[in-house]
């Protein structure tokens, strides 16, 4: 079983770099199944029923969030949408589901969205707690979890407290891809970051000039993501039968 995990698609030069490795990357790893987290794939954030579609046409089978779930005015139609999971530690007032199960032949896959708490702003549940009560419900024959988190620490927290627990668990958020792909002790694979796909020269997705700006004056802005730049496309394959987590990073 042979998973492709695609990194943050960040906004218009995320799509385009899907657009133009996706296929490639596809057709030279052959995975059976493939999540992608799409929580600053539109411009305006979050994800559209639209591009969801467009994405479930070409074979993607899941999509994760993050802390951008909810940065849209129509995500409670766009949680609802079938194969998109949602940070499960929001907690059970808030719109969404809190992880995914399908099919693949006579496998059940689940697939769990969780955020992190250090350095993040949402008042969310405790991951460590909230990853027990789903693992007690949770009869998939294989589990992969996308830890939406700011924190190496937190990140390696959870990985070697859910080590043998669950198949997989892939870092999301910092949109940097980390070189620690491993397999832990008691077999469950890990890395810190799959790292984003979009511009290659920009401030994590968004703007330099703005970036910079913001550093230096200390005013908030709302980030403008970057326009111009060549592209890259981050993402790892999961071998779960051999346990094996490779990276693939393209950067042009
Ligand atoms: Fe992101
Ligand atoms: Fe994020």
């Amino acid at each position: 079983m042979k998973i492709l995990f695609i990194g943050d698609i960040y906004n218009e030069l995320g799509q385009k770099a899907f657009d133009k490795y996706f296929l490639e990357v596809k057709n030279q790893y052959k995975p059976n199944f493939i999540i992608v987290n799409g929580e600053n794939i539109e411009k305006t954030n979050g994800l559209s029923e639209k591009t969801y579609k467009e994405y479930m046409a070409l074979g993607v089978n899941v999509f994760t969030l993050g802390n951008h779930a909810f940065s849209r005015t129509d995500y409670k139609e766009v949680l609802d949408l079938p194969y998109v999971v949602r940070p499960a530690n929001y907690g059970k007032y808030t719109a969404g589901k809190e992880y995914v199960e399908i099919k693949y032949n006579d496998k059940k896959i689940a697939v769990i969205n969780l955020i992190g708490r250090i350095f993040m702003h949402d008042p969310t549940d405790n991951p460590f707690v909230k990853a027990d009560e789903l693992l007690e419900k949770i009869t998939a024959d294989y589990i992969i979890i996308d830890f939406h988190a700011e924190a190496t620490s937190e990140k390696y927290a959870l990985a070697y407290y859910l080590d043998g627990r669950v198949d997989a668990i892939i870092g999301t958020h910092t949109h940097v891809p980390t070189a620690d792909n491993i397999v832990l002790p008691k077999g469950t694979l890990y890395i810190s970051d799959v790292g984003m796909t979009g511009a290659k020269y920009g401030i994590i997705g968004g703007s330099v000039e703005q970036g910079i700006r913001k550093f230096i004056t200390g005013v908030p802005e709302r980030v403008k993501p970057e326009k111009e730049s060549v592209l890259q496309f981050n993402a790892v394959l999961l071998d779960l039968v051999n346990k094996k987590i490779e990276r693939i990073n393209i950067f042009e």
